[in-house]
């Protein structure tokens, strides 16, 4: 398989995980609605965002590996994969934990690592063409 069918897979999986929160911000700022089917639709996203969560660890991973042809170095793919583990972590340290700070950070990470997805489509090169590391 292409690695760049993996990476917009993960892109994909990154958006899936963060549905519930970014549908649930939605409905407050546009259509809000309480119907069954909706807030249903959330609860049914719940385990999913876990799963897609992981999934997304293990498939960004082997994609990042075969874009850089069997390694991994210093690159905006891997800054948003440092962000996104990051995010992981911390969700899984509120989940056992319950600690609000986690919880918070879990969510600033996120955002965080979709800004690094950005930067990674938008120029992947980046630490090349500023810092010189390729
Ligand atoms: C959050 C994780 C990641 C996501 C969502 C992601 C997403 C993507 C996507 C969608 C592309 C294809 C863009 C196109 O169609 O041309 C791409 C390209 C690429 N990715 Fe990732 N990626 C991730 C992590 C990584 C990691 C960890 C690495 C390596 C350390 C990496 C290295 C690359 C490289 C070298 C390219 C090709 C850039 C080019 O020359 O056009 N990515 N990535």
């Amino acid at each position: 398989m292409d690695f760049r069918v993996l990476g917009w897979i993960s892109v994909a999986l990154a958006v899936i995980a963060s549905s519930p929160y970014w549908l649930k911000a939605l409905n407050k700022w546009t259509f809000k609605t309480k119907d069954k089917r909706f807030l249903n639709l959330i609860k049914r996203l719940r385990p999913i965002h876990k799963a897609a969560g992981i999934l997304l660890a293990a498939i960004a991973l082997v994609h990042g590996w075969m874009a850089l042809g069997g390694r991994i170095g210093l690159h905006t793919g891997f800054l948003a994969y440092l962000g996104f583990l990051l995010t992981i972590i911390l969700g899984i340290s509120f989940y056992y934990a319950k600690d609000r700070r986690a919880f918070k950070g879990h969510k600033v990470m996120a955002l965080i690592g979709f800004l690094l997805i950005m930067l990674h489509l938008i120029r992947p090169w980046a630490l090349g063409e500023w810092f010189g590391v390729w």
